[in-house]
């Protein structure tokens, strides 16, 4: 639609990375379309949605892109022109959470050197199965300089706080 088009001050591109199985998918649509789906199926190739939000009165058009965490194929192209990522692990699954210096390297290999990185760990609503401490994730996000939230996207806990964070960092 023209009238919105034209209001746009900025257009962001973010990715979405981490473990397959972890909750991209879902974040992504808790925060674009405010939904969560039960029988959501593995990402296959690359998708994106859009959500147009308005920080520090600039209308600003987040175009998040998502991926297979099994994908391996993606690099480049997929990190090109990326001024944000959520990288997310699985609190429930420490290996999801093991693998996370892995993805830094990759975004430190393949993306801009002035990306912005929100580490999230999500399904904080399964607190009786919860594996990774938060301090554990604390203590990595300081140590490499990440923000961090934990998330629920079946809840919609934090959510849309972390990528209003991560948008507003983006600069
Ligand atoms: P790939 O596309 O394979 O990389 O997976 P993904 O990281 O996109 O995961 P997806 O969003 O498809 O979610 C994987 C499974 O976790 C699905 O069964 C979701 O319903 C479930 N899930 C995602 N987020 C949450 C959450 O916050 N809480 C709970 N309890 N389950 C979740």
């Amino acid at each position: 639609d023209y009238d919105v088009q034209e209001k746009i001050d900025y257009v962001f591109k973010v990715v979405v990375i981490g473990d397959s199985a972890v909750g991209k998918t879902q974040i992504l649509s808790r925060f674009a379309k405010n939904e969560f789906c039960f029988d959501s199926k593995s990402t296959i190739g690359v998708e994106f949605q859009t959500r147009t939000v308005t920080i520090n009165a600039k209308v600003i058009k987040a175009q998040i892109w998502d991926t297979a965490g099994q994908e391996r194929a993606v690099t480049s192209a997929y990190y090109r022109g990326a001024l944000g990522a959520m990288l997310v692990y699985d609190i429930t699954k420490r290996q999801s959470f093991d693998h996370v210096a892995r993805w830094v390297e990759e975004l430190r290999a393949h993306a801009d050197s002035s990306i912005v990185i929100m580490l999230v760990g999500n399904k904080a609503d399964l607190v009786d199965q919860r594996m990774v401490p938060t301090e554990d994730a604390v203590e990595f996000a300081e140590d490499q300089g990440l923000f961090f939230s934990e998330t629920s996207a079946l809840s919609g806990d934090n959510v849309e706080s972390a990528f209003l964070k991560l948008l507003e960092e983006i600069n």
